[in-house]
């Protein structure tokens, strides 16, 4: 069949929806912050957006940093990580082993499983090592893994500490229970691609009051504001605090959050029905008992070569731009990996190469119109009827 004859209507790869309320909300909020004319250090924003972004999540107390790297690595820091090794998927963004060397741990690389894209508790039993302090769980895509009650409890049998890397994750949950409330303290991003975004920022959430206070203190360059405004109380400290007007935005999102992920969660329905699926692209089922964030809308793919032909036939015949893949690239296979205390660079983590090679994301961000996403539907099944 003849490739469909060019289309008018371009799909970025990504574009966020403010409209008129969110602009107006920013605007009113913004200006009250500028006549206060207070921006940083313990303004009124970041407290109300930390209180708000708690409460949302129904567990924990919550500390707003710069990024989501900068929170994992106060986490790590918290706990102390030094002299210890951590375990951590290879299958992630280099931000999430990068925050444990930059915490003073080794990177202890593990595998995932293809279905739930997460840590496998096979995976951790093998490469977890005596000097092992803690593990990072990711959520990837949004997808929080049933298997986290097990990897909990194997991590508790052990006095191992569960960190969640929730950068991807706002509002999945695990039979109700949201990712940030299922370890022992966790970490968010709300950079610009994100389910809730202040363009950068992060948030650090625990229920823990000592890795709490001393987070507080290391995001302001080790500073206790509560006990005097210059004296520096730990070496390790640096500026990962987060602004006031950052936070109006992280306030807007957080009110919206459950009309934002309802939308992403609408566009995945709309997907799963609409998509012509046969042998060579099938859904990535999320598992059962989860509700995924939908981060990144993943397809499977039968053969790693139709990774890059969807991708430039959905390009160059519709223009239908896809956004990054989770993951193109694994962590223990960059050059970088070299120069960083990564102690199993040489392992084999079959089940990261796997989904690395057979998976393609689709357009999954809130505000792509009805019209675009039937032409991402009706571009797609074109292509995929002919391959
Ligand atoms: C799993 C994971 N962890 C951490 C990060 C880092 O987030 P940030 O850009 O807020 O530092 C990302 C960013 O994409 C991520 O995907």
């Amino acid at each position: 069949m003849a490739a469909k004859k060019e289309s008018a209507l371009t799909v970025p790869v990504y574009r966020l929806p403010y409209g008129a309320s969110d602009i107006a909300f920013v605007q009113r909020h913004v200006a009250r912050v500028l006549k206060r004319g207070y921006l940083t250090d313990g303004g009124e924003y970041v407290a109300a957006f930390e209180a708000e972004f708690a409460a949302w999540l129904g567990r924990g107390q919550a500390l707003a940093v710069n990024s989501a790297t900068t929170a994992l690595e106060l986490i790590l820091k918290a706990i102390d990580v030094r002299g210890h090794s951590v375990l951590v998927p290879t299958y992630t963004f280099y931000a999430t082993p990068l925050a444990v060397a930059n915490a003073g741990g080794q990177v202890l690389f593990a595998d995932i499983d293809r279905a739930t894209l997460a840590l496998s508790l096979a995976s951790l039993k093998k490469q977890v090592r005596p000097d092992t302090k803690a593990v990072v769980l990711v959520h990837v895509a949004g997808v929080i893994t049933p298997a986290v009650t097990a990897i909990r409890s194997w991590c508790h049998s052990r006095g191992l500490i569960l960190i969640e890397d929730a950068a991807c994750a706002h509002g999945a949950t695990l039979r109700g229970r949201r990712a940030g409330t299922l370890g022992d303290i966790a970490a968010f991003s709300f950079h610009h691609s994100k389910v809730l975004t202040t363009g950068e920022g992060g948030m650090v959430v625990t229920r823990r009051r000592e890795w709490l206070e001393s987070t507080r203190v290391r995001r302001a360059i080790g500073v206790d504001r509560r006990r005097n405004n210059w004296e520096v109380l730990v070496p390790d400290g640096n500026n990962y605090k987060m602004h006031e007007i950052t936070a109006v935005l992280g306030l807007l999102h957080v009110r919206r959050a459950d009309r934002i992920l309802a939308e992403r969660r609408r566009l995945a329905r709309y997907y799963d029905t609409h998509i012509n699926f046969n042998d060579h692209v099938q859904p990535f089922a999320v598992p059962k008992g989860t509700k995924s964030a939908y981060y990144k809308y993943l397809l499977r793919v039968k053969e790693p070569a139709l990774k890059e032909v969807i991708r430039t036939q959905l390009r160059d015949h519709y223009k239908v731009m896809l956004p990054p893949n989770v993951y193109d690239h694994l962590c223990h296979d960059q050059a970088v990996t070299a120069q960083l205390p990564v102690l199993n660079a040489h392992a084999a983590f079959p089940e990261s190469e796997y989904m690395r090679d057979h998976h393609v994301c689709l357009p999954m961000y809130n505000g792509l119109t009805s019209e675009e996403r039937k032409h991402v539907v009706t571009s797609l099944n074109h292509v995929i009827a002919r391959l």
